[in-house]
């Protein structure tokens, strides 16, 4: 299956692998609420990942750690809701697929039947693929994701480049190897060396998608908010700035502030107008009527 590029035909698993196979670079980008999922599926991007990066670069937390099923499941239904075109995927939030290999089903399900998505995102490597092979045996498309992994951020001692010994980069094609067999449709590879990616990217039959993993990954996704300059609390080395929208929205809001205290808005072209006889009909009737009407 070859795919043209502005089809405007739905983007499946298959229009992802036949990608891979045709050497055709994969496009993923996040989004969090209804405009972004619309102007980035009007903008031709393959697949949207509703992240649990949802956590830091929207709800203000420190990490993804705080994110829950609820929040996830009601910012992935602002997004299906903007999107025709573009395959979605829901990130699992930590402690949804953790504990038990059914509540990783469950929860999984919930957000194909409740929100719309079309595929799960999941961290870890062999630790998560007897979760990975039941739900996909359950009918859902899961996505693997390996190297930074942000919920194990304690574990990993920060947010920090993974892989750059041999043995770490040899366990992680490992367990790259193991999300195929257990069943993923791609793998998302984060910070890691490009030569390691590189290699990954070679002995997988299924894409990867690389975030600080080099160009040699059949895919690429980046957080939307840190594309646009919305996010400055921590800027990965790996993110490309397209745009300041921070420093636009800002001097807009300081724009309309101005505007209003010296009353230049609202000015009448932001004004309801009334007919000149209704207003003068409103006018008699109240110099007529003193005292108001009881009810
Ligand atoms: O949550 C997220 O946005 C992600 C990407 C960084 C891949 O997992």
């Amino acid at each position: 299956m070859h795919v043209p590029p502005n089809s405007r035909e739905k983007v499946t698993i298959n229009t992802l692998q036949a990608k891979k196979e045709h050497r055709e670079v994969i496009t993923m980008l996040t989004a969090y609420d209804y405009p972004t999922a619309q102007a980035l599926d009007r903008a031709d991007v393959d697949a949207i990942l509703v992240g649990d990066s949802l956590g830091m670069v929207v709800l203000g937390y420190r990490n993804t750690l705080s994110v829950t099923m609820e929040d996830m499941l009601h910012h992935c239904k602002a997004v299906s809701r903007g999107v025709r075109r573009c395959h979605l995927v829901g990130d699992m939030p930590f402690m949804s697929y953790q504990v038990s290999t059914p509540e990783a089903v469950r929860n999984a399900g919930r957000f194909l039947q409740e929100a719309g998505m079309d595929a799960v995102k999941l961290e870890g490597g062999r630790e998560v693929a007897a979760s990975i092979e039941a739900t996909v045996t359950a009918g859902i498309p899961v996505m693997g994701h390996l190297g930074l992994t942000p919920q194990s951020v304690h574990k990993l001692g920060g947010l920090k480049v993974q892989a750059t010994s041999a043995e770490a980069a040899r366990r992680l094609l490992e367990d790259a190897l193991i999300l195929e067999r257990a069943g993923c449709y791609a793998v998302v590879l984060e910070a890691i060396p490009e030569r390691v990616a590189e290699l990954i990217s070679k002995r997988l039959n299924i894409p990867t998608i690389g975030i600080g993993a080099g160009a040699h990954c059949d895919g690429q996704v980046l957080v939307t908010h840190d594309l646009l300059g919305l996010f400055d609390r921590f800027t990965p080395k790996f993110a490309k700035q397209y745009a300041n929208l921070q420093s636009q929205m800002m001097q807009a809001f300081r724009d309309y502030v101005a505007d209003v205290t010296s009353h230049r808005f609202p000015s009448a072209e932001h004004c309801y107008p009334i007919r000149e006889e209704e207003l003068r009909a409103l006018l008699e009737s109240l110099e007529e009527q003193t005292v108001p009407p009881t009810a």
